[in-house]
């Protein structure tokens, strides 16, 4: 059994591909482990906060020391990062919006990764606190930037990499929906390309 943290951050309930793609393999997953449990989490119905001065002020008192309006202020963060801690599985569907993941979910971003909480500086510097979690991250791009000229201006996959990764989160798997703006055809293979993507995870 595994507990399942399913995080959507398109902006589009209709016609997400993000979305299409990535609740396939949860139906696929839960079909494959039917004791699995899934808390979904969708930043387009529910976005979490801006980060705020006061947040920060709470996030860097020690618990011991907070007032009551700052334990109040932390429990947002608290909870999201306590979603991360007990999943095992992490699935995101992220549209690429202007070569990067949309605001609501680098706002989600912003609340998980906390000092002491997910991540730690110590003499060899920077230690990411989030083990043992297998993330499958869906994305869904109106061009093509696997590979070819626009390579270069992947900070999608490049910065969400980069940022799991300073949180201790290595085993990602990324199945990238691309090429979306670039006619039927191109959605077609985009869509048959996933699809057989997540036909080998799963039975992997
Ligand atoms: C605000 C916005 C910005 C976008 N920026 C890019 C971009 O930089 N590069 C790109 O290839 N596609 C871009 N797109 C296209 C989306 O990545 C594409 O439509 C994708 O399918 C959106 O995900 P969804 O289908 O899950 O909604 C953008 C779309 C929107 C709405």
């Amino acid at each position: 059994m595994s507990n399942i943290l399913y995080i959507n951050s398109s902006v589009r309930n209709t016609g997400s591909i993000s979305r299409q793609i990535s609740g396939e393999f949860i139906t696929k997953l839960k079909a494959a482990q039917p004791t699995s449990t899934v808390v979904e989490r969708d930043l387009t119905a529910h976005p979490v906060p801006h980060l705020t001065e006061q947040m920060m002020g709470a996030y860097f008192t020690p618990a011991d020391q907070r007032t009551a309006a700052q334990n109040e202020t932390v429990k947002v963060s608290d909870n999201l990062v306590a979603e991360i801690m007990a999943a095992d599985i992490v699935i995101i569907a992220a549209p690429m919006y202007n070569f990067s993941v949309s605001s609501t979910l680098k706002a989600w971003i912003d609340h998980i990764a906390r000092a002491g909480l997910t991540f730690k500086y110590g003499a060899n510097g920077p230690e990411g606190m989030v083990k043992r979690k297998k993330f499958y991250i869906f994305t869904a791009r109106g061009g093509v930037y696997s590979d070819g000229p626009a390579k270069a201006m992947d900070f999608h996959e490049t910065y969400l990499r980069a940022v799991f990764g300073f949180l201790g989160i290595t085993d990602i798997t990324f199945i990238h929906s691309e090429g979306l703006a670039m006619g039927e055809d191109a959605v077609n293979t985009a869509l048959a390309n996933s699809r057989t993507a997540i036909a080998g995870l799963v039975a992997a």
